[in-house]
């Protein structure tokens, strides 16, 4: 057996698949705080129950770990955790993102490590510790992502050079060239003022180290990890979870300058370009609770009104946003009339908005040369019906939603799967049912509106 593990910013979710098959024998999962600043102590906690409702680890001869990307977690000498961990959402280093691409320029951010600093960027996090936190950055004497702490905490070493991760969470560090699988510690240097942080050492996608009784894998962040559980091939592939992300795979890392196009590396030696936005499922959220309804309703209330909502037009920045990257951003509802001042289409806005937001990344990852044919649409929002029927229209192409999944943590355990038996390729589980596929004429003038109607907050 081996375990895959998902730590998101939510919950941690726990899956024990077959080695051999794939086939799930249990699972389990459980809550931790969330936010954006929150002590890793919690995600362990959770990490043990989730494990524990899943049955244990006592017969399962691998694991890996995959966690949300980019959290900055700094440990003190002793192996203790320094202050909570500021993790991808959590905007307040936006000026030191801005100060960083200044000093150095956005091409040598974009050729050096396939990203331009954005708040989100843990390198950006690093340059607020210095100048906001000194005495936490003087203590720190390990960095790392919240990934790489979970692995190094299940195994049981406090030495600090046994933190490893993989190529797929080292490269949304902002210090790490996933071409050459090399640390920039130059980067770092520049943005913490110091250059004698231990950092951890970068498996190789099937690497693995010893645990207590089984094999610990590389792990990876968990776009990287969803890819590799839902087998994505290079099909493009729409995630809508608290974050919003657009991703496809390709040979060749991208290298933007204009900071839209991540260019990440993912968990088999590719490279898994992302477009990032910070309004995703919880635009619907919000949507629900303006209306004071549940999400069935709020879905059935965008379907009972026409295709853009008769120009209401619901920008989604509602926690700032990341591409385009605007974190001062607030939402907007433009094209309020009599007409439509109702709940029907404040929820089919709510919803074109949301995904008006994705079709953003879409558009950036063909302009870069990927070929969008179909998107894939996982996350929780797409357990929406309106969501699934709305988004053809919004995007322009057929949307395949696949039967739900815990890709996250699915992708963790076919990695532990490869560490275990080895090979050049991950084991070839075989396919989930059939994806269901929704067709729909893309909705005429929809794009425009929403570039207008965002369009205060575009760059001039
Ligand atoms: C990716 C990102 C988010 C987090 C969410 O760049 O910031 O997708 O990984 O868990």
């Amino acid at each position: 057996l081996v375990a895959g593990i998902d730590s998101s910013t939510q919950s941690c979710k726990v899956v024990v698949r077959d080695a051999e098959s794939g086939v799930l024998v249990r699972d389990g999962r459980a809550g931790h705080p969330e936010g954006t600043e929150v002590d890793p102590r919690a995600w362990e906690d959770a990490l043990g129950q989730a494990v524990a409702a899943a049955g244990g680890l006592a017969d399962v001869a691998a694991v890996s770990v995959g966690g949300q990307q980019h959290g900055l977690v700094c440990l003190d000498a002793d192996g203790a955790v320094v202050r909570p961990a500021l993790l991808w959402n959590d905007t307040r280093s936006a000026d030191a993102a801005a100060a960083l691409v200044d000093e150095l320029g956005a091409a040598a951010w974009a050729d050096g490590t396939g990203t331009v600093p954005v708040a989100s960027i843990t390198v950006s996090k690093l340059r607020w510790l210095a100048e906001h936190e000194p005495e936490s950055a003087r203590r720190t004497a390990a960095v790392c992502l919240p990934h790489d702490w979970l692995t190094w905490r299940l195994t049981g070493s406090t030495d600090l050079a046994d933190l490893v991760t993989d190529r797929s969470d080292a490269s949304g560090t902002g210090y790490f060239d996933a071409r050459t699988g090399q640390y920039r510690r130059d980067l770092l240097a520049h943005a913490f003022g110091r250059d004698d942080v231990v950092l951890p050492r970068v498996l190789d996608p099937a690497g693995a180290i010893q645990g207590p009784g089984f094999l610990l894998a590389a792990g990876a962040g968990d776009n990287a990890a969803a890819a590799l559980g839902l087998d994505a091939g290079d099909d493009v592939v729409v995630s809508l979870g608290t974050s919003g992300v657009v991703s496809a795979r390709t040979r060749v890392q991208p290298a933007d300058p204009s900071g839209t196009i991540a260019g990440f590396a993912d968990a088999t030696g590719a490279f898994l370009p992302l477009v990032v936005t910070l309004n995703a499922a919880r635009v619907l959220d919000a949507a629900a609770r303006l209306l004071r309804v549940d999400h069935s309703e709020l879905s059935r209330l965008a379907l009972a009104a026409p295709p853009g909502a008769d120009g209401l037009v619901l920008v989604p920045y509602l926690e700032g946003e990341r591409t385009p990257n605007l974190p001062e951003a607030t939402g907007a509802v433009h094209g309020l009339t009599l007409a439509t001042a109702r709940p029907e289409h404040l929820a089919r806005a709510a919803v074109e908005g949301m995904l008006s937001g994705q079709r953003v990344g879409i558009d950036a990852l063909r302009t870069a040369g990927a070929t969008v044919d179909a998107v894939r649409l996982i996350g929780g929002a797409a357990r929406s019906q309106a969501v699934r029927r709305i988004a053809p229209t919004v995007f322009g192409v057929p949307v395949l939603v696949p039967a739900p999944g815990e890709y996250v943590a699915d992708g963790a355990a076919r990695q532990a799967a490869w560490a275990l038996h080895g090979g050049t390729e991950p084991p070839a589980w075989p396919a989930a049912a059939a994806p269901q596929r929704h067709e729909g004429d893309e909705t005429p003038g929809l794009a425009d509106r929403f570039r207008d109607a965002a369009g205060r907050w575009l760059p001039r």
